[in-house]
Order: C-alpha cells, then sequence, then structure tokens
C-alpha cells in the first residue's frame, strides 16, 4: 500500500490538494471502478471526475473498493453546463453526490464558463452557498480565462481556488498562469501529457528524460508540478500512473526549464474559453 507519496500545495482558504491526481474522462463502469482502487493503493488521493463525463457512479465505487476512508481522498467533480444557475447548480450537485456515493465533494468546479448564456456568476454564487453549507470543500473553476475571473470577483469579492485548465510546456499558458499566481489561485492541468501537441515527441523532451534518467512523460509532467501546478494525467496502465505520480526525486534546472518554453505553442493554439462551450 502507498508505493508512492503525492505533496500537496496549499489553497487560497487555508486547504490544500495533491499536486497529482488521476483524470477519468472516458473511463466507466468495473474498468474505472478497479482501475481508481488500484490507483488509491498505490498512493493517489485526487481523482478528476464530472458530471458530464457519466462515470461518477465508478468513482464512488472506486472508492468504496480502494478501503481508504473517504476523508483521506481529494474528489473533484464538475458542474455541467446544463447545471448552470439559480437552483440547477444545487441539483446538480446533489445528483453528482447521490451517484458518488458521498456527503460532499472536496472541489466543485464550473466545468466550462459558457460565456453566451452568461450564467456563470450565479451559478458561482450558488456553489459559495454550497460551500457554506459543508456540501463542497473548496470551489473553483475550470477553462476560465482571466477576464471571466474578474466578473466572478466581482460579483462576490471571492476567488476560486483552484483554475484547471489546458496546460502542458506545449500549451503553457503563461499569462493565463501569471494571472493566477498573481491572485494566490493554484493552476490545474488538465491533458498535462500534452498529446495531442505532440509534447512527449520533442527532442528536447527526450534529450533531458535521458539526462535525468526518467520518462518524457515525467519531464513534462515535473515541468508543471515544478512549478506549483497539479496534473492529472490518466493511464490504463499500472507502470504509467505509477511514473506520471514519480515526479518528486528529479528537479529540472533552469537552463531546462527555458528550454521547455521553446515548445509552448502558445494561447491561441489552446481551446479557447470564450468561444468554446460544453454541456
Ligand atoms: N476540465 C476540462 O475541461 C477537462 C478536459 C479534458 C480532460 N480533463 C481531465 O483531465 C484528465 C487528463 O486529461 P486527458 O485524459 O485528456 O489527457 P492525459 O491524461 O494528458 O493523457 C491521457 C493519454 O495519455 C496516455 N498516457 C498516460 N500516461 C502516459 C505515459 N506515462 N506515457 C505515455 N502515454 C501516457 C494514456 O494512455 P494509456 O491509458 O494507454 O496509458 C491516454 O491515452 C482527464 O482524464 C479529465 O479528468 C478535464
Amino acid at each position: 500500500m502507498n508505493t508512492i507519496t503525492i505533496p500537496s500545495v496549499p489553497l487560497l482558504d487555508g486547504g490544500s490538494i495533491p499536486l497529482v491526481g488521476t483524470g477519468t474522462l472516458f473511463a466507466k463502469g468495473n474498468e474505472l471502478a478497479d482501475r481508481l482502487a488500484e490507483c488509491i493503493y498505490d498512493g493517489y488521493r485526487l481523482i478528476d471526475t464530472a458530471a458530464q463525463y457519466a462515470n461518477e457512479v465508478a468513482v464512488g465505487e472506486g472508492i468504496r473498493r480502494s478501503s481508504v476512508p473517504r476523508d483521506e481522498i481529494f474528489v473533484t467533480t464538475k458542474v455541467a453546463g446544463s447545471d448552470q444557475g439559480r437552483g440547477l447548480t444545487r441539483h446538480g450537485l446533489e445528483d453528482s453526490l447521490r451517484r458518488l456515493n458521498t456527503d460532499y465533494v472536496d472541489l466543485l468546479l464550473i466545468h466550462w464558463p459558457n460565456p453566451s448564456r452568461g450564467l456563470a456568476v450565479e451559478t458561482w454564487q450558488e456553489m459559495l452557498e454550497l460551500h457554506a453549507e459543508g456540501l463542497v470543500k473548496h470551489v473553483g473553476v475550470s477553462n476560465f480565462l482571466p477576464h471571466q475571473l474578474e466578473e466572478l470577483y466581482q460579483a462576490t469579492g471571492v476567488w476560486p481556488v483552484v483554475d484547471q485548465i489546458q496546460l502542458s510546456p506545449a500549451l503553457a499558458r503563461t499569462e493565463v498562469r501569471a494571472f493566477l499566481a498573481e491572485r494566490g489561485i493554484v493552476a490545474e492541468g488538465w491533458r498535462p501529457l500534452g498529446q495531442a501537441e505532440h509534447a512527449l515527441d520533442q527532442i528536447i523532451v527526450h534529450t533531458i528524460a535521458e539526462r535525468h534518467g526518467v520518462e518524457p512523460s515525467q519531464v513534462v509532467l515535473r515541468w508543471a508540478v515544478q512549478q506549483g501546478a497539479v496534473v492529472i494525467p490518466a493511464s490504463q496502465h499500472r507502470q504509467r500512473w505509477l511514473s506520471n505520480a514519480d515526479l518528486f526525486s528529479f528537479e529540472l534546472t533552469d537552463q531546462e526549464m527555458i528550454d521547455l518554453a521553446t515548445i509552448d505553442l502558445g494561447e491561441a493554439k489552446a481551446w479557447d474559453a470564450n468561444t468554446h462551450e460544453e454541456w
């Protein structure tokens, strides 16, 4: 039990979140429940799901099968686009809690801002109420750009503790992360291996990996956690999920961080939350 130990980073509200977790997009059913139970057994504590993934029942079952106490696990789920708005957000969370078979989630995120409907602020206001009631330990967002975060803050005076964004050395999101860092908001990277952007194929990534005697995937993930960003890579293979969390026995040099900056494709290649919407 606990092959790996994963450090945590502090959150604005006084809590903390593990630096590495496991994603669950596209995974479902028994296979997911068994994989999560194994991941938790191996030391993973942060699990990322969403109402939209239609797998919360399997996530709850994986936690149950792990036999690790609920209060040692950090469960993130997300408000689906169709659950944004007054009354709907509460209802959406109640449905998630029932499916997850739990009394609370550790982190609730607005999945996408979906600006065409203009419901993010009232969704955020309702999330703050759910937080006050203890149904949600921490409140955050996903895919929010700085001006969209500002809107939430202007309306409530409360910043999200986390912004889960598309993030890898190939999509370094420099300006968004600078905004988050200035306000103490933790960046959490989705698709952190940058597969679609070919981050793992880059010669510089392989060169650095060989130098440290690690996998290219570990270099790419280390780049994020070394800057205090949480990562949630997903793998169905134990060797990979073990190596994806084994990021704390080596350190990238300043020069290596500078070299990795050369593979950034730039903000224009990231999914644009001004126009991309999800339900
Ligand atoms: N907030 C959002 O809008 C949003 C959007 C997308 C995703 N997410 C979350 O972020 C999580 C991670 O994103 P993702 O699943 O899209 O991408 P990812 O975790 O970066 O990549 C997953 C892919 O990489 C492979 N892989 C995993 N470890 C590897 C390794 N060490 N070496 C080589 N290949 C490896 C996996 O294959 P194998 O399984 O075969 O190893 C899988 O095909 C999701 O599961 C989800 O929870 C959030």
